[in-house]
């Protein structure tokens, strides 16, 4: 018996699938359709696939044509199935020719002429309108934010605005960009949807204006510093059936979602403590170290740590207390939360340096992750017994933003908001609102 094997997503299945399938079909006895797992797919960078794994399989399946469905799911597969099946032609389609070449050691490697003009991504786009981005500020997480949306399909930026036109314009020559403004009812008129990377404490104010102009929102972290004001706008948001979303690519990554999976799936028992830490050197002449009041640790990096111990422990929290080193503005702080059954951790530093660990104890075992943790790519089960220990890998790719960005793409064509991450970015907010408001902070001082 002659075996044949192909692969592919086969998202939104279509005629060119269909008629690949049918050639690989005819080149022997018995076919063999690999169908990407999710996690395949984000690993090699493929982050807006429409169908989940059950339904691509389903669409092949229903053309009767595949004897056999496998799911594949890491780097290196082809090889293994291609051995372990007995496999003696591989089939794909010529947008790869070339690249299976190696396998030509294990069996025939067969080209199928591709089906012109279809494909998943045209259909993608056809179902989703693309959405064009203004971003609001032109600094550095602006610029990355241009070159992370190229690895995003259904996303375009369009142009930029700034209060200082010289630099809306510098931005918008330097990325290419269509447009630049420093009239902001103007700009947001030419753009779908906004990302705003302006200073801390100019976003609630775009945000809102934004969302009244009928605009989705993703907006850099910390959204704002008052639970007053993360409510208002996310009830703006619904009312107006729109998107708004904090730019937290760390929630957004594959690594780190994975690794809160882990922790809260009870093998290392029941969480007690967690302690994470983020720490950043800058220029002391930087507008983060500058007393404009949305300066200091706190506010530019709050956000990471708390965003770990959320997620672990929910916004329950007993009591919080803060201790900050604050000659001028805070540079290092600690912020410790009490919950009924746990205790967490966060610590920040901006021109402080630290080790920036990620730790989860439990009652079995621990999970370290080891800085960057922020960009999960690494984490490691541990236990009594060290041979017991697990080591977990992940792709981090590019800076990260194209995560939030599907994220926010999705949520768009979702039509509706995540619940947990609007509650997630009040509980952050409440934490920053505490912290300005706080008197009761242990201050040490030079
Ligand atoms: N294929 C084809 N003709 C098309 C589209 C796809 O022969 N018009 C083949 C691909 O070459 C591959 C298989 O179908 O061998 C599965 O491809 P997949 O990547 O799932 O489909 P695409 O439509 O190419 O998806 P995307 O646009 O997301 O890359």
């Amino acid at each position: 018996m002659k075996k044949v094997i192909t692969y592919g997503t086969f998202d939104l299945f279509h005629a060119g699938h269909e008629n690949l399938l049918r050639r690989a079909k005819a080149l022997g006895d018995y076919l063999v359709v690999g169908v990407t797992s999710e996690n395949y797919d984000r690993y090699r960078g493929k982050l807006n696939v429409q169908q989940t794994l059950l339904e691509r399989i389903e669409n092949v399946r229903k053309t009767e044509l595949a004897d056999e469905i496998v799911v594949e799911e890491y780097e290196g597969q082809k090889i293994d199935d291609i051995t372990r099946m007995g496999i003696n032609v591989f089939a794909i389609g010529s947008d790869w020719v070339g690249r299976f070449d190696y396998l030509k050691e294990y069996c025939e490697v067969v080209y199928l002429e591709r089906t012109k003009g279809v494909s998943s991504t045209e259909l993608r786009s056809r179902q989703h309108p693309m959405i064009h981005f203004g971003i609001v500020g032109s600094g550095r997480i602006a610029s990355r934010f241009v070159m992370e949306s190229k690895f995003v399909s259904g996303a375009t930026v369009d142009g930029v605005f700034n209060i200082r036109q010289d630099s809306a314009q510098r931005f918008a020559e330097r990325h290419e960009l269509s447009f630049y403004s420093d009239q902001y009812n103007e700009f947001l008129s030419r753009v779908n949807a906004v990302y705003i990377a302006s200073p801390h404490e100019t976003h609630y104010e775009y945000a809102r204006q934004a969302l009244l102009a009928g605009k989705h929102v993703l907006c850099e972290k910390p959204m704002v510093f008052s639970v007053r004001e993360a409510k208002e706008l996310f009830a703006l948001a619904k009312s107006q059936r729109l998107v708004l979303l904090e730019a937290l690519k760390t929630a957004y990554c594959p690594g780190f979602q994975r690794l809160i999976s882990c922790a809260k799936s009870g093998k290392i028992g029941r969480i007690v403590s967690v302690d994470a830490a983020f720490t950043k050197l800058v220029p002391s002449n930087v507008r983060e170290m500058q007393d404009n009041g949305a300066g200091g640790s706190v506010a530019e990096l709050a956000s990471y740590p708390l965003l770990a111990i959320l997620k672990l422990l929910g916004g329950e929290w007993r009591e919080m207390r803060f201790t900050s080193y604050a000659p001028t503005v805070d540079l290092f702080t600690r912020i410790d939360l009490w919950y009924p059954n746990a205790i967490a951790s966060a610590k920040v530093g901006l021109g402080v340096k630290s080790e920036g660990s990620f730790v989860i104890s439990g009652t079995r075992g621990y999970i370290y992750v080891p800085a960057p943790w922020w960009k999960t790519e690494y984490f490691e089960l541990r236990y009594e017994n060290p041979s017991d220990a697990e080591k977990h890998f992940y792709k981090f790719s590019g800076d990260g933003l194209r995560y939030e960005i599907v994220e926010f793409l999705n949520r768009i064509t979702a039509g509706q908001m995540d619940e947990g991450a609007c509650a997630l970015s009040c509980d952050l907010a409440r934490v920053l609102e505490c912290y300005r408001e706080s008197t009761d902070i242990t201050y040490i001082k030079e």
